[in-house]
């Protein structure tokens, strides 16, 4: 899809996400050829830098985090041919005369603010002063948004102070994953499976992010924020609300993001035995999480398993567990849908019967699983197995899969391109913290401590218990 001429401006240019994830992902999208010859990327920061120092400095990021083969010098030295930089300070007056001077009118302005959310109101507030942005102007904000319900309406409300929700792209990383969107084409482009996606039929649906890393390098942060935080108001939540909303009448901003707000206001408060919080012991070669968060004493769980229940006509009655930590067995990500057992079964020997689930696996090794019954092979009777319908987007997709853009590109030339399907809308926002504020609430009054778990291993024993005693199992984290 053609892209627009555009300007962006990155403030917090110097900063690991700018290194890491924005610039690199611009590059790629340059080598796509989505970056008009008139596009410029002006990075903006405090730091005193020539344009060549900062384009030396992109260099080098594209350098760590861009694979070889796709780095040829001479190309590389054309895109940096569309980078800038100014120094401006978001709390003072410098660089923001030269910034206005510099944009150009007629092109699509974004304005990244890839900055701690306490600088968000002092530079939304400085664009409009100064006459940079104007009612076209987008502004792109990052997670964490807010830390609780009073402080995401707080941010809320500065940035409309100056900015219509129209202009103002909240950031989440999940939604720009290409599974995460296939959700979206999985159930609205299948005639299959949304008869079925119902309490009447669904057992349970479990969702899983595992991870391996843990929180070294930025325990002091975690330490404030714990994987409900961090992990469950903003990720899980958007992957519950593509898997449980009604379908929208298309494929349009408001149009999703009314339905998955839907989803949310519909969520009912979750009971404290439906809680299990975990924190990882030292193993592996490696510290514990309280080393990690330089905390002895921290009751921050770096594991989170939940029971969860949505109260509306769809879900009545399907429990949807989640479960989401850092150093456990493997990084995996999936949705896995279990359906139920059909009303009557005509075979004498049930022995072999399992339940269908339907896994979307989200990370690695994308794909799609079904698990199905057929007749066991061979003389000895109607005898019934499970075999899976198995399916690798590497396999299906091949060098088309490699080639589709990351999550942070996708969503930046959304950005440009004026589609916030993708993003997050502030009503969306608060309601997430509004279901997230009592959990937290009830466990800091309780003073619950979360339970060690191994890393290496597939979390707190609890977390086992949370699924036993309903009668069911979380699938194994692979
Ligand atoms: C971030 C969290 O938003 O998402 C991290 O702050 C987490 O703690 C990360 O590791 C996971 O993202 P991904 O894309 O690696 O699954």
């Amino acid at each position: 899809i053609p892209v627009e001429a555009f300007e962006l401006v990155v403030f917090g240019a110097t900063g690991d996400l700018a290194h890491r994830k924005i610039l690199p992902g611009l590059f790629r999208r340059f080598l796509a050829g989505q970056i008009p010859p008139e596009a410029r990327i002006i990075g903006a920061a405090r730091a005193d830098l020539t344009d060549q120092a900062f384009r030396d400095s992109i260099a080098e990021a594209i350098a760590e985090y861009v694979p070889a083969k796709l780095r040829d010098p001479a190309v590389v030295a054309d895109f940096l041919k569309h980078l800038e930089y100014i120094p401006i300070d978001a709390k003072g007056e410098g660089g923001w005369a030269t910034l206005k001077e510099k944009l150009r009118p007629g092109l699509v302005h974004a304005f990244y603010f890839s900055v701690a959310p306490a600088l968000f109101g002092d530079l939304a507030e400085r664009l409009k002063l100064h006459g940079i942005a104007g009612p076209e102007s987008r502004i792109v904000v990052e997670k964490p948004f807010g830390r609780d319900l009073a402080t995401a309406k707080a941010l809320n409300a500065t940035l409309a102070c100056h900015f219509e929700e129209g202009q103002i792209y909240r950031i989440d990383h999940y939604l720009g994953k290409e599974t995460v969107q296939n959700l979206m084409a999985v159930r609205f482009a299948n005639i299959l499976f949304e008869p079925l996606w119902k309490a009447e039929y669904v057992d349970h649906v479990q969702i899983t992010v595992a991870e391996t890393v843990g929180v070294e390098g930025r325990g002091a942060y975690y330490d404030t924020s714990g994987a409900m935080r961090d992990m469950v108001q903003n990720h899980m939540m958007q992957l519950l609300c593509l898997i449980a909303m009604e379908p929208p009448y298309h494929f349009d901003p408001d149009a999703v993001r009314d339905e998955k707000l839907k989803v949310i206001r519909a969520l009912d408060p979750v009971r404290p035995e439906d809680i299990v919080r975990g924190q990882y012991l030292p193993g592996l070669g490696e510290g514990g999480y309280r080393e990690h968060a330089e905390n002895p004493e921290s009751k921050t769980e770096s594991y989170i398993a939940l029971r969860v229940h949505i109260s509306n006509w769809r879900w009545k009655g399907t429990p949807f567990y989640l479960r989401t930590g850092k150093r456990l067995r493997a990084r995996a990500s999936e949705i896995a849908i279990t359906f139920k057992e059909p009303p009557h079964s005509i075979f004498d020997d049930h022995s072999g019967w399992r339940e269908n689930v339907l896994v979307i696996r989200l990370q690695p090794d994308e794909g799609m699983n079904l698990m199905v019954m057929i007749k066991e092979p061979g003389p000895g009777g109607m005898r019934l197995m499970q075999v899976p319908l198995d399916m690798s987007f590497a396999d299906a997709l091949g060098a088309e899969l490699a080639d589709a853009p990351d999550a942070y590109e996708r969503l930046i030339m959304d950005v440009i391109r004026g589609n916030q399907t993708l993003f997050m809308r502030g009503d969306e926002v608060e309601a997430a913290w509004a279901w997230t504020d009592p959990i937290i609430q009830g466990w800091e009054a309780r003073g619950d401590a979360p339970q060690a778990y191994d890393p290496g291993s597939s979390g707190p024993e609890d977390a086992l218990m949370l699924m036993h005693r309903d009668g069911r199992r979380w699938r194994e984290i692979r």
